[in-house]
C-alpha cells in the first residue's frame, strides 16, 4: 500500500528528525533515520524506505548535480566529487533505426568514477559518517566497489569489497584497487558475495553500502528528477517510458520513488508517469520471469551468466520496492541476448558513446520492444547508461575494430590502407 503511486500525504511518526524518517515498505513500522545502524525492518525484516514530512517541487531546486536536490534527500549535503549533472545526448540515428518520437541517452557513465552508483555513494558515504561508523564495505560485480572505494577514500573511511572471482571488469578493480579497497576475491556469484556481507554487517564488523541501504537509493532518486526536468524543458512534456538495465533493481526503486514524490508534490500527475521498463540478459533475468508470470516474488536463480557481468545478478534483493514500480507505471520488463547487447553497445558508439556492456542492455531492450510493438513510435523515450565503455575494455576491444599492423613507413601504411580491412568486425 505504502508504494503506491497515489497514496496520501504520510503521517509524521515521533521518531522522525527534521521531518525524515526510515518506514518498512512491508509492516509500516518507523524508526528514527540516524538513531541506530539498521538496514532492514527490525520487526519484519522487509525493505525500508527513507520517508519525508514534506516533498519539494522543481522550484525548490537549485545548483547542479545531486545535491541540487538535497531538499529532497535525508541531509544537506554529502562527501562529493561533484557527481550527477550528467549529459542527456540525442542520438538521432538511433532515435529513427529504433523508430521512436524522441529518444535520449542518459549517461551515467560520465559520473566521477564511471557509473550512477556516485550518486548513491555521495549519501551513502555522508550517512555512514552521521552515524559515525567505520569500515564500509560492500558486495559488488565492480561498479559499486569503485565508487564505495572512492567515496570511501575521499571521506576519510576505510573500505571493503567482496567481489565474485574473475568475474569482474578490468576497470573496476583497478578503481577499487587505486582508492585503496581491501578487495576480497570471493570463490561464488554476486548473489553469494551479498549474503556474505550483510552478515558482516549484521555482526557489526562493517556498515553495508549495497543497494539495500535505503540511504543510498535516496541519491539515485536524482537521476529521475534530472531526467524530467530535461525533458520538460526540451520538449515541454516529461519523458513516456525511462528504460533501464536492471541488476539489484536499486535503480528501479528509486526511480519510482522520485516519481511518486514528485506526485505527492503535486509535480507530476498520475498519467504522466513514465512508464518503468527493466532490461536484464537473458541468463540472469529473474525480475523478467517474475514480471512476466505476474508473480509477487522474484525466484533466484542460482546459476547465472552474461558478457554483461555488472547485471550478472540473480536475486534482486530490491525487487520488492521494483516490482510494484513497473506494475503501477504501466511499464515492463524483458530479456536480451548477450549477441543483441553487444549490437546496442556497438550503435551507441556508433553515435559516439561510449558504455559497457550492461548499459547498452537498456537500447537493446528498447529495440526489441519496438520491434514487438510493446512500445509504440509515438513514445518520448529515455534509455538510462549506467558505466563507461572504460569499465570493461576487454568487451569494447572484443566489440570493436581490431587494430592492424602496418611497417613504419608511409608505402608500407598507404599499401595497408589500399587493402580490405580484413578486420573490420
Ligand atoms: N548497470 C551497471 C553498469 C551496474 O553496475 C549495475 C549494478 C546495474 C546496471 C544494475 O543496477 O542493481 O540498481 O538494478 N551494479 C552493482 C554493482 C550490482 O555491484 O556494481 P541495479
Amino acid at each position: 500500500m505504502s508504494l503506491s503511486l497515489s497514496a496520501g500525504k504520510p503521517e509524521v511518526p515521533d521518531d522522525a528528525a527534521d521531518g525524515t524518517w526510515l518506514e518498512c515498505i512491508d509492516c509500516g513500522e518507523t524508526f528514527g533515520p540516524f538513531e541506530d545502524v539498521r538496514y532492514t525492518c527490525d520487526e519484519c525484516d522487509s525493505l525500508l524506505e527513507v520517508r519525508y514530512a514534506e516533498h519539494p517541487t522543481f522550484d525548490d531546486f537549485e545548483g547542479e548535480g545531486v545535491w541540487r536536490y538535497s531538499d529532497a534527500l535525508p541531509l544537506e549535503s554529502g562527501v562529493t566529487a561533484q557527481e550527477g549533472a550528467t549529459p542527456l545526448y540525442e542520438v538521432p540515428r538511433l532515435e529513427e533505426s529504433i523508430d521512436v518520437e524522441a529518444l535520449r541517452i542518459k549517461h551515467e557513465g560520465m559520473n566521477p568514477t564511471g557509473s550512477f552508483k556516485d550518486r548513491g555513494m555521495t549519501v551513502g558515504v555522508a550517512v555512514a559518517k552521521e552515524l559515525g561508523v567505520g569500515r564500509l564495505a560492500c558486495a559488488s560485480t565492480g561498479n559499486t566497489s569503485a565508487a564505495l572505494a572512492a567515496y570511501g577514500s575521499r571521506g576519510g573511511m576505510e573500505t571493503l569489497v567482496l567481489l565474485p572471482a574473475g568475474k569482474v571488469a578490468a576497470g573496476k578493480i583497478a578503481q577499487a584497487s587505486l582508492h585503496g579497497a581491501r578487495i576480497l576475491e570471493v570463490d561464488g556469484n554476486f548473489d553469494a558475495c551479498l549474503d556474505i556481507v550483510q552478515e558482516l554487517a549484521s555482526q557489526g564488523e562493517a556498515y553495508l553500502l549495497n543497494s539495500l541501504n535505503p540511504f543510498r537509493l535516496e541519491g539515485q532518486k536524482t537521476i529521475g528528477f534530472e531526467i524530467l526536468e530535461a525533458f520538460r524543458d526540451d520538449y515541454g512534456a516529461f519523458p513516456d517510458r525511462i528504460v533501464l538495465p536492471v541488476g539489484n533493481a536499486g535503480n528501479t526503486s528509486a526511480l519510482y520513488k522520485a516519481f511518486r514524490e514528485l506526485v505527492q508534490a503535486g509535480e507530476l500527475d498520475r498519467d504522466e508517469v513514465p512508464k518503468l521498463t527493466g532490461v536484464q540478459a537473458e541468463g540472469a533475468a529473474p525480475m523478467v520471469e517474475a514480471i512476466e508470470n505476474g508473480a509477487d516474488e522474484v525466484r533466484r536463480w542460482e546459476d547465472v551468466e552474461t558478457r554483461a557481468t555488472a547485471i550478472r545478478i540473480g536475486n534482486p534483493v530490491n525487487a520488492p520496492k521494483a516490482l510494484p514500480g513497473i506494475r503501477e507505471t504501466d511499464g515492463t520488463a524483458i530479456s536480451v541476448s548477450d549477441k543483441e547487447i553487444t549490437e546496442a553497445q556497438r550503435d551507441l558508439a556508433g553515435e559516439g558513446i561510449g558504455v559497457e556492456p550492461a548499459s547498452a542492455a537498456s537500447v537493446a531492450g528498447l529495440r526489441k520492444l519496438r520491434a514487438e510493438g510493446i512500445v509504440e513510435s509515438d513514445e518520448r523515450v529515455a534509455c538510462l547508461t549506467t558505466g563507461h565503455l572504460l569499465k570493461d575494455p576487454d568487451a569494447a576491444a572484443a566489440a570493436g575494430n581490431d587494430p592492424e599492423p602496418v611497417p613504419a613507413d608511409t608505402d608500407g601504411v598507404l599499401a595497408s590502407l589500399a587493402s580490405e580491412n580484413s578486420s573490420e568486425r
